[in-house]
């Protein structure tokens, strides 16, 4: 999505600003640009595209000037354009960038056109040029123009802006989307994200909602809703440098679908306690406390969600509701029998999930944060964190953050199952066992990338892909349809086996790919059932099962074997090979693995 840089400081501003635009790179965008102050004279480079575009452009026309703003956008109103591309100026003097929506903007572009102002682009964002160019032009210095511009404005934002007028200064302000200052000695930052941060700053402060000030050379001044000045603690940034390490891997998505052995191993001893009990990080009062959960999640979190509620249901006997985050506070939910909101994002920081969390919390309920990003926004708000240790992931679509977080949800219910007495000691101790065999489990079920690269040749002569399970591998089939339309582009969808029968099946056509998801669960024959039905109206079928579950089907064009495990576990083992599929049908079809289009890492608008 969107990102914001910024520096002031000594040095050139405009190469550090590319290098921090390209640490935010993996969050995906469509167009970029830098603007600097050099004396009198504000310069502006932007480009559709990738950064190598901007860099092109930045090298037949170098940016002079020690304070500047960059930016890499995610297109939301108007077209991916150069004009369009942040920053916007309006007169010459002043050039802004911003993540979020304007939502009055209309309103006030007809009123600074009436004015006589003249608009170079499509967006919601250019009006602030605008605001900030009428306020400079009266004369105002740039803390009185900069309240001045948010008296003004509704929606949602992180701005940056900077103006001949105020040398040296970055304006900046937030609301709903996040915006951070990095400390260093000599120069300041700031950042929509701290890891573009991360490589020269050890620390940093993130501004809360409503949130402004103006950042120096020498530091930030920053103001809260009251306009009164705010204290915002310093935290050491948890980015490391390896982020932008492939480490010999063609593409990150294939760097982190290895790291999957580690990551869920690493979540796991997060979700130990000290008596070497899975606890999920909860005390037992904690857990003893929940009477039914509410999951909150978009995306792949939020299939992760779907597998959570079959598990806490089953193992803890207690009341679990999935909702999608942007549905959620929009519809009225009740509180209903739900104590607590246990709320899944990857980036901690899609706004969808946490307007969701922050209706929850209103409502009343407890709010527990399950992230991969430490520091992020959801994060700072739960009332409780339960982290994956999955490391930062910077492919769009997300792998192992998905199986982390399946890990901690495993380990929310087998906790909750052993406080709240629904499981005996001894089958609590299995299940501990059974998901400590899953990294070893996960690093073999890695050896089946050449097979699947057989199956994605296939795939990508299709125009469409189901993928069909029953139960726990039910949402995992919407999963490995998701990650394939994702990175691959190939049109697929996810079904319960048992649905097929109630429309899906008109689709089945012959030679249409079928990617069916087996265990040796209770339900295992009924799924076949299903398969077959599919596969003798044509369909080519292709089994992804674990357990010796394929050697039941005699009617696959190919089976996937993975290792033996807990049927429990089965969505947990066959994420891999699913999302083998989809970075294989990548490939075939020569996509972008890593930033796919129209994609964003972290989607900060609703
Ligand atoms: C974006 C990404 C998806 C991701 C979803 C939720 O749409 O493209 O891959 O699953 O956001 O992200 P979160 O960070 O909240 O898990």
């Amino acid at each position: 999505m969107c990102g914001i840089v910024g520096y002031t400081g000594s040095d050139t501003a405009a190469p550090l600003l590319l290098e921090a635009l390209r640490r935010l790179e993996y969050r995906g965008y469509d167009s970029a640009g830098i603007a600097a102050l050099a004396g009198d004279h504000l310069g502006l480079v932007r480009a559709v595209g990738k950064l190598d575009n901007l860099a092109a452009r930045l090298a037949e026309q170098p940016l002079a000037g020690t304070c500047g703003i960059g930016h890499t956008r995610w297109a939301t109103h108007g077209g991916v354009t150069e004009a369009n591309a942040h920053p916007h100026s309006a007169d010459g003097r002043i050039a802004v960038v911003h993540n979020g929506i304007i939502e009055n903007y209309a309103a006030l572009r007809a009123e600074l056109e009436a004015a006589g102002a003249n608009f170079a682009s499509q967006t919601d964002s250019e009006v602030l040029a605008h605001l900030f160019a009428a306020g400079f032009a009266k004369g105002l210095g740039p803390l009185a123009v900069l309240q001045g511009v948010l008296a003004r404005i509704e929606g949602a934002w992180a701005l940056a802006a900077v103006s001949l007028d105020a040398p040296g200064v970055i304006m900046i302000a937030r609301n709903a989307s996040p915006l951070a200052v990095g400390l260093a000695d000599g120069f300041s930052l700031i950042a929509s994200d701290a890891s573009a941060m991360a490589q020269n700053c050890g620390q940093v402060l993130y501004l809360k909602d409503d949130d402004y000030g103006l950042v120096t050379p020498a530091g930030p001044q920053i103001y809260d809703r009251n306009n009164q000045p705010a204290n915002r603690e310093a935290l050491r940034i948890s980015a490391s440098p390896v982020m932008v390490d492939k480490a010999g891997y063609r593409h990150f998505m294939e760097k982190e679908i290895h790291e999957q052995p580690d990551s869920v191993a690493h979540t796991l001893a997060a979700m130990t306690g000290p008596d070497g009990q899975l606890t999920a990080g909860l005390q037992t009062a904690q857990l003893k406390a929940v009477s039914g959960l509410v999951l909150l999640a978009a995306g792949t979190s939020h299939y992760a969600a779907l597998i959570g509620k079959y598990w806490i249901e089953r193992l803890a006997g207690l009341p679990v509701a999935v909702e999608l985050a942007s549905e959620y506070h929009y519809r009225q939910p009740v509180a209903g029998p739900f104590s607590h909101a246990l709320v899944i994002s990857q980036s901690g920081e899609s706004l969808d999930t946490l307007m969701a969390m922050r209706h929850a919390a209103a409502m009343g309920l407890q709010t527990l944060g399950l992230v991969n990003v430490p520091d992020s926004t959801i994060a700072r708000e739960a009332e409780a964190v339960l982290p994956t240790r999955a490391g930062p992931e910077i492919g769009v679509a997300s792998t192992k953050a998905f199986t982390a977080q399946l890990t901690v949800l495993f380990a929310v219910a087998l906790a909750l199952g052993r406080t709240h007495g629904r499981l005996e000691k001894q089958q609590a101790g299995q299940l501990h066992e059974a998901v400590l065999t899953m990294p070893g489990a996960i690093g073999r079920a890695l050896s089946c990338v050449p097979q699947i690269q057989q199956i994605a040749k296939q795939l990508v002569l299709s125009h469409s892909v189901l993928f069909l399970g029953r139960d726990l591998l039910y949402p995992l089939a919407l999963e490995g349809a998701l990650k394939l339309k994702e990175i691959s582009y190939l049109h697929a969808e996810g079904f319960a086996a048992g649905e097929m029968k109630h429309g899906p099946i008109a689709l089945i056509e012959p030679g249409l790919p079928v990617i069916g998801l087996v265990s040796q669960d209770a339900l295992q024959a009924k799924t076949i059932s299903n398969l077959r039905e599919a596969e003798a109206r044509g369909a080519d079928l292709y089994l992804i099962s674990c357990g010796a579950a394929g050697e039941q089907v005699d009617f696959a064009r190919q089976i996937v074997e993975m290792p033996a495990c807990n049927p429990l576990l089965a969505p947990l083992l066959l994420a891999i090979p699913a999302q083998i599929l989809a970075w294989q049908a990548a490939l075939e079809k020569g996509t972008d693995v890593d930033q796919p289009r129209n994609l964003a890492k972290s989607v900060t608008v609703e």
